[in-house]
């Protein structure tokens, strides 16, 4: 597997996967029980940390991390203070033990593009964790994408507007009078988003994190909010494109499927991505405010089609898709490496944690 090893004087061997460094990969050279692994990571705080900043991912290959309980223990390990209790996201997820979640309940078919985790919001979190309790038969792949190299290589004149007028998204949800969990076009209800029904709290939230809410209908909602587009990383400076316009512009959908298509080759990808053409094109001719998830620059100006597609073009010269092997670790630096997931088939279970 490794092309670059570095053996270090502890029992967990390091190494990559082969031309990238993305992510790096921790592997035990000997059998040791989670307990050590346990102390290794509570101990060896510094080199795991700086590992995390210069890499931006860590994957933990081979270790006894036999279920959720296994992996919550490592969430406590890292000694994080803030670890992820209310997800305020786009994505259908279940609770699993305390800061452990399902990473998405959405259909297997259904891709993912890449974002950093919530990066719609003012404090998304700095780490994102995943476990593979089990990994599938095909696909399903959780790749990654280095922002830094993204934000160095996206056209110049997208770059300079996003800094001129930052990033507007409009998103619409349903709210309790609908029963439906999910639908093509939205991913989830207001209720389940801010997990209450109570009003007050709703918009406690919404001035937290600087959502207008404009409600109408029975009890549906439109949130709108700005956001920069670029993130400074906290600790190293450094500059990553963050924002959600992967998986909010109508276009990044159609793009990411044809693309997948000609990763997958399978039928089934094939399939989505005529039927995702087919129902953008309609979406196209409806307009804008059609939209039940909406991104443009931040004055309002459309990010057009063409431009979607040299951003796709960007995350996609750079993205990474190792496929999970169940057991696996991954720790992500969220201010400088965005994920998403492939279509896959067969049973899979992914598990996500956080640390704000
Ligand atoms: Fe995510």
């Amino acid at each position: 597997m490794s092309e670059t090893n570095t053996v270090t004087k502890e029992w967990i061997r390091k190494s990559f996967v082969g031309k990238t460094k993305l992510p790096i990969v921790y592997e035990p050279a000997e059998e040791k029980p989670l307990d050590e692994l346990l102390r290794w990571i509570r101990n060896q705080q510094k080199e795991w940390r700086e590992d995390l900043k210069t890499y931006g991912a860590i994957l933990f290959r081979g270790f006894p991390v036999h279920q959720a309980s296994d992996f919550q223990e490592i969430l406590f390990a890292t000694e994080e203070k803030q670890l992820g209790e209310f997800y305020l996201g786009t994505s259908p997820r279940d609770e699993v033990l305390k800061h452990v979640f399902t990473a998405s309940e959405l259909p297997s078919h259904y891709p993912i593009m890449q974002h950093a985790e919530m990066s719609f919001l003012d404090n998304p979190p700095k780490f994102l964790f995943f476990y593979a309790e089990k990994a599938s038969a095909y696909g399903g792949e959780t790749p990654l994408t280095d922002l830094r190299l993204v934000y160095q290589n996206i056209d110049p004149k997208i770059k300079e507007k996003i800094e001129k007028y930052g990033i507007r998204y409009r998103r619409r949800y349903d709210g309790p009078s609908s029963q439906k969990r999910f639908s093509v076009w939205k991913t989830k209800r207001w209720d389940e988003m801010f997990g209450t029904t109570n009003l007050d709290k709703v918009n406690q939230i919404a001035k937290e994190n600087r959502f207008q809410l404009d409600w109408f209908g029975e009890d549906s909602l439109t949130i709108t909010n700005h956001q920069s587009g670029f993130r400074t990383h906290p600790i190293a400076g450094t500059i990553a494109w963050h924002n959600h316009s992967q998986t909010f512009h109508y276009q990044a959908g159609v793009s990411e499927t044809w693309k997948i298509f000609k990763k997958q080759k399978t039928l089934r990808s094939f399939g989505v991505a005529v039927l995702l053409t087919i129902l953008t094109s309609f979406k196209k001719l409806l307009g804008p405010n059609s939209h039940d998830v909406h991104v443009t620059y931040g004055n309002g100006e459309e990010i057009s089609p063409k431009e979607m597609k040299s951003i796709t073009n960007v995350f996609w010269n750079h993205m990474v898709a190792i496929p999970w092997q169940t057991g696996d670790v991954l720790f992500i630096d969220n201010f400088s490496v965005s994920h998403g997931r492939l279509p896959y088939n067969g049973p899979r279970r992914i598990l996500v944690g956080w640390a704000d």
